[in-house]
């Protein structure tokens, strides 16, 4: 319930505009958002590059409403690439949201910014992950991934576990040897798309990530959960030959704990650093995630 009421604030416009200016919210946003700037960014990546984690950065804004903002939003991913290749010693990748560039707008749109960006990845040496939003954009995202795929290997997708199709993306992924980073699912979905229990979602991960480990391609294990997290080290015991090519992926500010024992154990770890002034949205599903944090953001919407 409170899940749900969090996820429906994270797409209202006029909280967001409140809570965006908000100095107390601003500040909270930062356990789990680097920065505003790509300077603050860089700063994490190479924080996280010494502590031997590696890193996707996510330039945060999502469902951009006109082609200039998308191929803007586009040109932003191009210069980041441009400054992680300048900088010595900094090593990450970049994560996209499709609707960032075009896909709520115009598939195609949508696939020639894709295309930009794999292009001037591939130029650097870098590699391009396209985050999976709500459930009306798996189709489409899917599609100009696929249309790339053969293309560019420099390019990964997203499955979320808690879909019902799942299985049938996984196994196409897999057929066709492309990255795949596995995650839950952060979106608010109907029942008839999507497990809603959490042990139907989490034996679906397990599953997923069963067939994904009988692949040949690279594999994100995308979780905080220490179960899941466990199945990935079983399957990775299975499969010693998978471990060069699996990686533990979590996000920026959560179990850090967890994420350096990982590095510890050997495994590889990259972390998922968003930064940027549009944190709203993705400030509010990492509360929905964790009610316990809202406690954070109901004082921070008061403006204390
Ligand atoms: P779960 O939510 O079951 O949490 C397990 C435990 O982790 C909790 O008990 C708690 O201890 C800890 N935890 C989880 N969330 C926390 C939080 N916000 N604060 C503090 N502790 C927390 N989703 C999507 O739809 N599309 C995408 O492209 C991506 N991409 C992505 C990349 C990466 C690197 C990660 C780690 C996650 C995503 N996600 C995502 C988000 C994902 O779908 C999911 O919503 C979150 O990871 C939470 O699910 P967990 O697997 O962590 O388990």
């Amino acid at each position: 319930m409170l899940r749900s009421v969090l996820l429906y604030l994270s797409e209202q416009k006029r909280l967001q505009n409140f809570v965006l200016g908000s100095k107390f919210a601003r500040k909270r946003s930062r356990r789990f958002v680097a920065g505003e700037t790509l300077d603050e960014a860089i700063g994490a990546v190479r924080g996280l590059n010494a502590r031997g984690m590696d890193v996707t950065l996510d330039h945060l804004g999502e469902c951009v409403e006109s082609e200039d903002q998308a191929d803007k939003a586009t040109d932003d991913y191009i210069r980041i690439l441009d400054r992680l290749a300048a900088e010595s010693g900094v090593e990450a990748t970049i994560s996209i949201k499709p609707t960032q560039i075009g896909l709520a707008i115009d598939r195609d749109l949508c696939l020639k910014n894709m295309r930009r960006l794999a292009e001037s990845a591939s130029a650097q040496g870098n590699f391009v992950r396209m985050d999976m939003e709500a459930s009306c954009y798996v189709d489409s995202t899917l599609s100009v991934f696929y249309e790339l795929s053969d293309e560019f290997k420099n390019i990964g997708a997203v499955i979320q576990s808690y879909l019902r199709r799942s299985e049938d993306d996984v196994r196409e992924l897999s057929r066709r040897g492309a990255p795949v980073r596995l995650c839950k699912g952060a979106y608010k979905e109907p029942a008839q798309l999507a497990f809603q229990k959490k042990q139907e979602i989490d034996d679906s991960y397990v599953k997923l990530l069963e067939i994904l480990m009988d692949s040949d391609a690279p594999v994100g294990i995308a979780t905080h959960d220490d179960l899941m997290i466990d199945a990935g080290k079983r399957l990775i015991r299975a499969r010693p030959d998978r471990k060069a090519h699996v990686e533990f992926q979590m996000l920026y500010g959560i179990r850090r704990d967890m994420q350096a024992r990982l590095v510890e154990e050997r495994y590889g770890m990259r972390v998922y650093v968003p930064y940027g002034t549009e944190w709203y949205p993705y400030f509010m599903r990492r509360m929905a995630e964790r009610p316990a944090n809202l406690f954070f953001a109901l004082r921070a919407m008061g403006g204390k």
